[in-house]
Order: structure tokens, then C-alpha cells, then sequence
């Protein structure tokens, strides 16, 4: 069975209580656009709070511990999510990688201890300007996605999230969103088989509601995973609207 676009608001450290009427607008909407799987990873401060408040869309988290628990202080786990009401987590994000030192093995290993309390997992991938500039860069964004992987394909999806592209209103060209797109396809069948062709590849980086409809025509993009213009419904909705 086909699956359908998954559209996830990444809100990074934005969102205060009184930003949750934006979700629940963002929630009624999507009411309205059963076709799209929408979801929100708001701070883990408002996880438990956005689960009892929306009634269609997804509740994730932007990081795990890759311990179940332990003498980790600030830290949150898999598990902790899993019972605050989170439905999957963002691993390896750029903003990770970069402020935390996050590398490849421990995004694999959060990516499975998220799979072992059973979280949907969104293993984010990507590269540099020089490294696109170098000409190199599916060769390094596959290799990057191929140590990453956890064993099992059990509820993966994979984001491509050019780092020049995040925040910075530039997106890649469709064609250099397909090529990229289908070779991170390639890594996830030579992993999984069959299996990965059902994982589904999200495009992130200043996905708006004027260019997502021509992101998300391009084939093996199966969803966006959006930062700015998912805090609210005015961005958020017409690029649910576009995956329509
Ligand atoms: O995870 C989403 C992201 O990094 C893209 O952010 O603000 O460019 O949509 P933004």
C-alpha cells in the first residue's frame, strides 16, 4: 500500500504554551487533509502537553539518549518519550551534529534505542556547502546515511536536510533534490531489501508554502520536514495543503 506524505513541523527551541494554539489549528487543518500524515517534534518541555491537546496529528521529540536510562544529567530517553507521549524522534539533525558533537554512531545508536520502545525514527542526513560545492555530495551524504542506519527498518523514515539550505530561504534545485533522493534510496535497499523501498525520504531546508508543492512532486520525496514555517498555521498549512 502506497504510503502517504508525511509532513513533520520541527520547532526546534521555539514554543512556549501559548504557541499551542498554533498546533491546534495546525491539527483541526489537518482534519481537513487526510491524504497528508502531518506531525510536530515541539521542545520536549511541551510533549505531554501537545499529546492530550491534539487529536490527528503526530507528537515526536528532536533527540534521544541512546541509553535507556543512567547517570546522564539533562538528558532524556528513549523510553521517558515514549511515556510523555511521543510517537517518534528526530535523530542526527545538523544543529545536533553541530552544537553537540553528535556523530554517526550515536545517531545510529539512538535511532535504536528510539526502535526499541518502539518510536517512529526521522534519521536526518545532509550535507555542507563545500561538500556540495565540491561536487561530492551524494557520494558523501550516502556514506554519511549508510553509518547511520540502525539494524532494523522498523517505522525509519530518513531526511535530507541540506545544511546551506536550512534557515537560509535557498533550496536546491528539484533535480538535485532527485538525484540525492535516489541515491539515499539505493543505500536504504542495499541495507533493508525490499523493506527500504518503503522508507519514506523527506526533503528539509526552507520548505514554504510556495515551493513545497514543486519539492514534493519530485520522485522519491515522500514528505518535507519543516523548521520555521511549521510555528504556525499560516506557514504550517498550505505545505500540509501541497502534499494534498
Ligand atoms: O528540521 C527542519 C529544518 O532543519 C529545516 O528548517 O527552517 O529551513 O525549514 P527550515
Amino acid at each position: 500500500m502506497a504510503q502517504r506524505c508525511y509532513v513533520v513541523g520541527n520547532w526546534k527551541m521555539h514554543g512556549m504554551r501559548a504557541d499551542l494554539s498554533e498546533a491546534r489549528a495546525i491539527d483541526r487543518a489537518s482534519l481537513r487533509l487526510p491524504k497528508v500524515e502531518v506531525a510536530i517534534a515541539p521542545p520536549a518541555t511541551l510533549i505531554a502537553t501537545l499529546r492530550e491537546t491534539v487529536t490527528q496529528i503526530g507528537v515526536g521529540a528532536q533527540n534521544c539518549h541512546r541509553s535507556e536510562k543512567g547517570a546522564h544529567t539533562g538528558d532524556i530517553s528513549a523510553p521517558m518519550l515514549r511515556e510523555a507521549g511521543a510517537d517518534f524522534v528526530i535523530v542526527g539533525h545538523s544543529e545536533r551534529r553541530a552544537d553537540h558533537g553528535e556523530t554517526n554512531d550515536d545517531v545510529k545508536a539512538k535511532a535504536e534505542a528510539a526502535q526499541a520502545v518502539d518510536l517512529g525514527v526521522i534519521l536526518c542526513v545532509g550535507e555542507s556547502e563545500e561538500q556540495r560545492d565540491s561536487g561530492e555530495a551524494e557520494e558523501i551524504v550516502a556514506r554519511q546515511l549508510a553509518d547511520c542506519l540502525p539494524a532494523s527498518a522498523q517505522r525509519l523514515s530518513v531526511a535530507y536536510e541540506p545544511i546551506w539550505a536550512i534557515g537560509t530561504g535557498r533550496v536546491p534545485s528539484v533535480q538535485d533534490v532527485g538525484t540525492m533522493h535516489k541515491w539515499l534510496r539505493a543505500v536504504l535497499m542495499d541495507r533493508y531489501g525490499d523493506e527500504g523501498k518503503e522508507i519514506r525520504i523527506l526533503y528539509g531546508g526552507s520548505v514554504k508554502g510556495d515551493n513545497a508543492a514543486e519539492l514534493l512532486s519530485v520522485p522519491e520525496v515522500g514528505g518535507a520536514l519543516v523548521g520555521g514555517a511549521s510555528l504556525t498555521a499560516d506557514g504550517f498549512v498550505p505545505i500540509i495543503a501541497a502534499a494534498s
